[in-house]
């Protein structure tokens, strides 16, 4: 059972490795064994989370501004530079705003549908020469964007670009992993509910209340949640799970 969850000796990137959900991701991906590439914007702040997993693992941060495909060229150069292979990609940075139908402007709509849709879609072509190094028919590479619950399904919150980018994030998945299964390169989505990150550290404490009240398992994700998830997808007990929409939510989306 440990050898069929093992991810030991694989080497991965987890972009928005830096804070959050992506943050939890890498913990469990380095703690795990694996050899674990951040990308994120500030590279201070990189450095420090990757120095704190350093006692578990292998941990390396890049500086990158992800949002651009200048930003997407220039950290697959670097990685490219670095490593003859990449096992597993985890398309995790995204923005997110809550506002309302009259309030969101051009800017909001395009800088959620540039990072949270255009950068994984590039992301996943220009990787793909490493992908193919690293997929076998026993073990492919897997690639993982993170969606959301409120790509499946829709709320009383507004965040029209959200929403768009999400379902997006799903629909890609499904798409490429129908396309690059037979080049031994799965490509799954996770759709998270709510987790405690800067994105949800908005509202009262009343509010916080209320949300988890709408979450049938009554409670926000925790690091574990989204680790178990992830390792499973990229151990080789995830290698027949391909264009799926795995739901980490609590059971928001079915509820
Ligand atoms: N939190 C939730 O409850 C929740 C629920 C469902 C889905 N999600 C999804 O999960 C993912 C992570 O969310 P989160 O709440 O963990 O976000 P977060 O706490 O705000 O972290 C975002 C990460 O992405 C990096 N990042 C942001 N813009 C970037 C850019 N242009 N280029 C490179 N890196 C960038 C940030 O570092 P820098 O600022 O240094 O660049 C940071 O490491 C997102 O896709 C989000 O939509 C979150």
């Amino acid at each position: 059972m440990t050898d069929l969850f093992s991810v030991s000796g694989k080497i991965a990137v987890v972009t928005g490795g830096s804070d959050g959900i992506g943050q939890m991701i890498t913990q469990g991906l380095v703690e795990a064994g694996a050899k674990t590439y951040i990308v994120a914007r500030n590279l201070e702040k990189a450095r420090k989370a990757a120095g704190e997993l350093s006692g578990s693992g292998s941990c390396i941060p890049i500086q990158g501004d992800l949002a651009t495909l200048a930003g997407i060229d220039a950290v697959v150069a670097q990685l490219s530079e670095l490593e003859s292979r990449v096992d597993i990609l985890i398309n995790n940075a995204g923005v997110h705003r809550f506002e309302a139908l009259e309030e969101f402007d051009e800017e909001s709509w395009d800088s959620h549908l540039d990072l949270n849709l255009k950068t994984p879609m590039f992301m996943i072509r220009k990787m793909l020469p490493l992908l193919r190094e690293a997929g076998t028919p026993e073990d492919p590479a897997r690639v993982i964007n993170i969606g959301s619950t409120d790509g499946k399904r829709v709320s009383d919150m507004e965040h029209y670009p959200y929403y768009a980018s999400k379902a997006g994030v799903h629909q890609i998945s499904r798409a490429l992993g129908r396309r690059l299964g037979p080049e031994w390169i799965n490509v799954n989505a996770i759709a998270p509910g709510p987790f405690p990150t800067a994105v949800t550290d908005v509202g009262s404490p009343e509010l916080r209340e209320q949300i988890k009240k709408g979450i049938p398992c009554r409670r926000f994700g925790s690091p574990e949640d989204i680790m178990g998830s992830v390792i499973y997808l990229c151990s080789r007990a995830g290698a027949y799970t391909n264009a799926t929409i795995l739901s980490v939510d609590g059971g928001i989306a079915g509820a």
